[in-house]
């Protein structure tokens, strides 16, 4: 059945790629969260998908002091860089959030990322988690963070939850894996996430989205 699925996944969708936006919440010199990124853009690349890289880092994203809906409808005074950039989080049609685990829960540059956009422009729409560590534990705790923050911004995460332990072990420089783990890994969570993300693009335009 799900073979047959995906032999038909071309012709499920009403039109056009799947737009994804990829998020990497590190800014850490030495930050080993760029290779897990370099590695999911590849990924999700081979799948045909529309790739937006948020990178904190290269976009010189601030901190913000107003979300960018605070500036009102119009966005008035709302500086450049969110205004430009909302358009690439409304446009998603799914999201792959890379985290890191600081102190057991999401680094700080992420949720500055995150919160700089309203909720309208996440929701109804899924998210894939794919959370590392140096350490055993692989950054589950700060998806289990990220779990609650996802369903506040209306993009919950798909159940399967991409955790990577020993980041620094698992891929070079480039991004190329180091283990057999870090394919399979990739591919359970975003077999959900294409799922889901095919589903409620579907579903958005057919019926639209509650007001
Ligand atoms: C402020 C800070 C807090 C951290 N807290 C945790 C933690 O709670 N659990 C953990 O497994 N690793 C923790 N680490 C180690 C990170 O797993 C490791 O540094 C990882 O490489 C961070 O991602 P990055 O290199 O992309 O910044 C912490 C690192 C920093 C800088």
């Amino acid at each position: 059945m799900y073979r047959q699925y995906l032999r038909e996944r071309e012709n499920m969708s009403s039109g056009g790629k799947l737009k994804v936006l990829l998020i990497l919440g590190s800014i850490r010199d030495g930050r080993q969260g760029l290779r897990v990124a370099k590695f999911m853009r590849r990924k999700l690349e081979e799948r045909n998908f529309d790739v937006k890289f948020f990178y904190p880092v290269e976009m010189k994203f601030p901190l913000i002091t107003q979300p960018v809906h605070f500036y009102g409808p119009e966005r008035k005074g709302a500086p450049a860089i969110l205004v430009e950039n909302e358009k690439f989080v409304k446009d998603a049609d799914a999201y792959v959030i890379v985290s890191a685990e600081y102190n057991h829960n999401v680094p700080p540059a992420l949720t500055n990322l995150l919160d700089a956009f309203p909720c309208s422009a996440y929701s109804y729409k899924p998210s894939g988690l794919v959370c590392y560590s140096m350490g055993q534990f692989g950054g589950m705790r700060a998806a289990m963070a990220l779990r609650a923050i996802t369903g506040e911004l209306g993009c919950l995460s798909v159940s399967n939850i991409f955790g990577i332990p020993t980041v620094q072990n698992a891929f070079d420089e480039e991004g190329n894996p180091k283990n057999d783990h870090m394919e399979s890994g990739a591919k359970k969570m975003l077999d959900q996430l294409e799922w889901m993300a095919t589903a409620m693009k579907n579903h958005r335009e057919k019926v639209g989205v509650p007001s």
